[in-house]
This record gives C-alpha cells, structure tokens and sequence, in this order.
C-alpha cells in the first residue's frame, strides 16, 4: 500500500492544525487521506482505490455524491437560495413533513446541524420539562462531544476498576479533558442491557434524561435484550425522567423510522443525524409536543433557547429533502435492496470463517453490521472486552484496507452498506476475505 501523498498531506495539515485533522476521530493507522469518492468507492491521495464500508461514520446510506441530491443542491444554488438568516423558509416546512412522516413517535422536530448538538439540545429540554439535572449514560454509548455526554466510550477495563458492574454505576472516565468536576457529578454511566443499575440511579439521583443509543453502534452492534428498551420506557414513566434515543446512526438507517420503529418503543425524545441527509450537515431532535414546545414557552423559566446561524442552512435541507423523498419512495425500494445485500454479505462471511475456522459473532441490523472475534455474543462492553479478539480484529481490517476493502481500522468499528453498493460488490469483498483470511490463517501456522 502506497502511503506517500497520504503521509505528505497530514504532515503539512499538521503544522497548523492540531494533529492535522478537523476531527480526531479521523486519524487512523494506516494514516489514510481520501481525494474523491462516488458510489460505494473511495480514491485515497495516492490513487489507490477502496471499496468502503466505513461510509465516512455510517451517513452514505445512498452512497457516496449521490446524484439525485447533487442535482437538488445545485437547483438550490441556482435559484438563489442563500442562508437569509430571517424568516421562515418553505423548504424547512417540507422538510419537517418528510421527516415526521417516517417517525413514528414524534409530533414535531427541529433542526440543527450535527448529532452532537441535537444530543446536547435534548438533554437541556429534559432539565427543563424535569427540573432536575442528572444524565444516565450508556457505557459503551457515544451521543456527541459535549460536556453531558463525552465519557465512558472503549473504556479500558482498568479504567473501570477491573470488573464488570452489574445493578449499578461505572466510575465515570471522560473521554476529553476539561468537563467541569460539577458537571461530571451529573454523568452516570451504566452498563447496557442492565435494568436494575438504571433502578438504582433513580433512587440515587435526581435523574432528567436516561440517553442511549437503542442498539450501541459505536463499538460495533450491540443490540438490546428483549424487553430492555420497553423496561426503560417503564422506569421513565414511573420515576418521571425522559427517555431519550439517541438515533443519530440507527435513525433511517435501521429502517426509515428508526430502530424504535422496530421496537415499538416510545421514546419522549430522539436524535438524528448522519442518514437523513446522506452526508450533508445537519441533525435533528424529534419527539412530544410539549418538550418541543418548551422553545416557546411561556414560562421564561422553562423556555429552553433552540438558536443557530446555520440551523437548515438552505444546502443540507436540499439534500436531506431529496435523500429522504428517495429512501421514502416505495419504487426504488432502498431498504428492500440495503437487506439483501447486506444478508448476502453476512451469508458468504459466515461461510468464510467456518471454512477457515475462526469463531465469529456477526452482528447486524439491516445495513449496519461488525464481526465480532468470539464464540458467543456480546451484550454490553465489558464482554466485548472479555470475548473479542481486538489484535486478530485489527490485522484482519489492516489486511483489507491492503486489499481494497475499506473498513475503518479500529476494532469493533460498525460497518455500512450503501444503496450504491452493487452484489458484484459484495462478491468482490467475499473474493478479498477468503485471500485475507488464508493469507492470515496461514501465517499464524507457521
Ligand atoms: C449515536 C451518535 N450520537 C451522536 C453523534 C454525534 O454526531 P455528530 O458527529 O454529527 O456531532 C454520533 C456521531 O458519531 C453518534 O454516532
């Protein structure tokens, strides 16, 4: 693999800006940098082409420059439609109906433009609807890079004091310095899956919002057990907290309404981002009237301030209206075409460990899926740490991106399929697998 450009451009990037990218998450082993992409391809800088499965974090559900939005966002630009900063716009209008029209469980939404601050906004409304201020947190959960959420992500199992905590909390580890020690006091993070420690943070603390992803899909695909997300639902309404999903990678993604429209769990709130848009800035908070309307209450002590300059910037509400008149259009039939793709690649890697006999857990929702490295299936983190071989994981995803496979080469990192993606594709990426893992299988031999 030639890395040269690659190494080039980081290493200018980075004279003048810390660790020379715009988000940390983008610096990778190998140190990767794209030029261009279309479909489901990817060109790095040194003109070496990948088919990807990272879709830039899971938000090309439609692929990478799809052109239905391109042309969307052109019209925009040649009718004129700058960012006007006053008003209403038609387009905002259209594009809340649209998207209300896939949510099951919401009356109304608003906008903004990324999942970190969709995340943030929910957890002020439910302060304010609850007049109080603790957050139970997912370990293992990640909802955005604000102060209320940025903890307890891959946590190590030192970090964690050294043993899995059942029916209660996890010492909370930050995941970025600089949290206030009176804000860290609001975080409660809590192992997935487990009701009880939820009962227990409900009599310790004055708890506003439980937020978790409904399947944890920041350290791969954990699902929930049966009855965890309807238990959750229970608690809230009997303690009084909201419920807050935060769908910002599941949301359209899982299927058109989201995962709770699979699991026909209510929550008070949700959160949006990535798919919706198909890659373009914006993310959303969706739920019940009455925490919505808390924007405009009356009450200047409940009123919760919902503002930004950028706020469905004319250009990503082009291209999430024509995204989701797409992933809405029974004719084309995205989600129909996203499960057989995605359950043939699963059907030919399943095939492909056995044959090489290597123990997997493949995990998936619809197009979204992770291979885990073990024998049985992870319900939560700290048995992702217990089961999955990570070394094995990262030389496997090493010897991919060799091949032309882009996974992101970080363990337990989630894959997704696109709507671009083609079953010739999906051949060509099991043709890969099976020369990686004999390579791999062979070399561990000798
Ligand atoms: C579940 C979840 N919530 C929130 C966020 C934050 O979204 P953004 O990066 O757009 O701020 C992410 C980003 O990866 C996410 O996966």
């Amino acid at each position: 693999m030639k890395l040269k450009e690659s190494k080039k451009i980081l290493a200018k990037n980075a004279k003048l800006i810390p660790g020379g990218v715009a988000s940390i998450n983008r610096l990778t082993d190998p140190p990767l940098c794209f030029v261009k992409a279309k479909g489901s391809k990817l060109w790095d800088a040194d003109g070496q082409k990948y088919l990807d499965y990272h879709a830039g974090f899971a938000p090309h559900i439609l692929g990478f420059c799809d052109m239905d939005q391109e042309k969307a966002v052109v019209k925009c630009m040649a009718a004129n439609q700058a960012l006007f900063g006053s008003g209403a716009t038609k387009d905002e209008g259209e594009l809340a109906r649209l998207f209300l029209k896939c949510i099951p469980y919401a009356d109304k939404v608003q906008f903004t433009n990324t999942g970190s601050e969709a995340t943030a906004q929910a957890i002020r409304v439910a302060r304010s609807a609850t007049g109080r201020d603790h957050i139970i947190v997912m370990q293992g959960g990640y909802n955005g890079q604000h102060n209320a959420v940025s903890a307890n992500l891959m946590t190590d199992k030192k970090n964690l004091g050294g043993k899995a905590v059942k029916g209660d909390e996890y010492p909370l580890v930050p995941i970025t310095a600089g949290i206030p020690k009176s804000e860290k006091k609001l975080i409660h993070p809590v192992e997935f899956n487990d009701l009880k420690a939820v009962e227990k943070m409900v009599v310790k603390h004055k708890i506003a919002a439980l937020i978790t992803e409904p399947v944890l899909q920041n350290i791969g695909i954990i699902k929930p057990a049966k009855g965890y997300l309807e238990g959750l639902r229970k608690l809230a309404d009997k303690h009084g907290f909201l419920l807050i999903f935060d769908e910002v990678k599941t949301g359209f993604r899982a299927s058109i309404g989201g995962y709770q429209k699979i699991v026909k769990v209510a929550p008070d709130l949700s959160t949006f981002g990535k798919a919706f848009a198909n890659g373009y800035p914006i993310g959303a908070m969706a739920g019940k009237k009455e925490y919505l309307d808390l924007a405009i209450s009356a009450d200047p002590k409940k009123r919760v301030l919902i503002a930004g300059t950028y706020n469905c910037h004319p250009i990503p509400v082009a291209a999430a209206i024509a995204c989701l008149k797409k992933l809405q259009d029974p004719k084309i039939g995205v989600y129909k075409v996203l499960e057989k793709l995605a359950k043939r690649l699963e059907n030919g890697q399943v095939k492909l460990f056995k044959k090489y006999g290597i123990d997997v857990c493949i995990e998936r929702v619809g197009s979204a899926h992770c291979v885990y490295f073990c024998k049985e299936v992870p319900t939560n983190w700290w048995e992702v740490l217990e089961r999955h071989d990570f070394e094995f994981d990262k030389k496997y995803r090493l010897a991919l991106i060799e091949n032309g496979i882009y996974n992101f080469p970080l363990p337990c990192k989630q894959g997704s399929i696109s709507f671009s993606h083609t079953e010739q594709d999906i051949e060509h990426t099991l043709k890969v697998v099976d020369k990686v893992l004999k390579k791999i299988t062979f070399a561990e031999k000798v």
